[in-house]
């Protein structure tokens, strides 16, 4: 048995041999899972040996071989491909090591409920020639699967919404967002409905739109200012007749 089926044996993953404070000589493997179907059928193992971060030998469980790289790695890969016994058990690590571990973790997933923040935010707020856009927007949520829809008055809307698909956030968890156009009418309620594995029951926010925004305009300007003036005069001719009295008085 060569030294380097004796590590494998061990499962030992970084081995290293100091041969004084700064140098050491490393060896090091690590085990691969690489699958893409939701049923594992395609599970694939690769093992990898280095020696000072050099590929040695490869396992590869689609081939079914090793391969070996540096002289001591070919001639350790043609023993070990001949050993038909350790061939087969590193070829199961497939079933014994590669799928329960891979059960464990997708479980694990899926198993998580995020719950989604929903925010309603004004798009556009519509004024007597152009209809408002509402829009409304749920981040961070777990599993995938979600329902975002609109209520006017409590009934459905079913036209004028523009949404997105469910955005992966790239960190397990997904985003989407809907736009509502409406014609904004006095005492209309406006609600985003939010059905996700996450609630018990469909989530309802209901939508204030922001109060219009106050315009500065020349007209008035001018009255403000004119009350300002008109403020200036009656001080002064009070603090001129106060003045009158005072002086009399002398
Ligand atoms: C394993 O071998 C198969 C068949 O040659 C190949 O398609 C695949 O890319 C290899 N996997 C890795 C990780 O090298
Ligand atoms: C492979 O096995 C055959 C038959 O058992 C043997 O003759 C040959 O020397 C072996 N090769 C290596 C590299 O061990």
């Amino acid at each position: 048995m060569t030294p380097l089926k004796l590590l494998n044996f061990q499962h030992i993953l970084t081995l290293s041999v100091f041969t004084g404070a700064a140098n050491g000589y490393y060896f090091h493997t690590w085990m691969e899972c690489i699958y893409s179907s939701p049923d594992l059928s395609d599970m694939e193992f690769i093992e990898g040996l280095y020696f000072n971060k050099y590929p040695v030998i490869k396992f590869n469980s689609t081939v079914g071989m090793f391969e070996g790289f540096s002289d001591l790695g070919i001639k350790t890969a043609e023993m070990w491909n001949n050993d038909t016994a350790f061939l087969q058990q590193t070829m199961a690590k497939v079933d014994t090591y590669c799928k329960p571990n891979a059960e464990a973790y997708e479980g694990a997933i899926h198993r998580k409920k995020e719950r989604p923040t929903v925010k309603l935010s004004s798009v556009m707020p519509g004024d007597g020639t152009h209809p408002a856009l509402v829009k409304c927007s749920a981040y961070d949520f777990y599993p995938q699967p979600i329902k975002v829809y609109w209520l006017k008055d409590g009934v459905p809307v079913t036209s004028d919404v523009t949404s997105t698909e469910e955005l992966p956030n790239g960190d397990w968890y997904y985003q989407i967002h809907t736009v509502l156009e409406y014609t904004p009418k006095s005492a209309e309620k406006i609600s985003c409905v939010v059905e996700h594995a996450s609630f018990t029951r469909p989530m309802i926010y209901d939508w204030t739109p922001p109060a219009p925004e106050f315009e500065w305009d020349i007209q008035l300007l001018f009255t403000i200012e004119s009350a300002a003036l008109l403020l200036g005069i009656i001080i002064a001719t009070a603090g001129f007749i106060y003045f009158k009295i005072k002086t009399s008085r002398l």
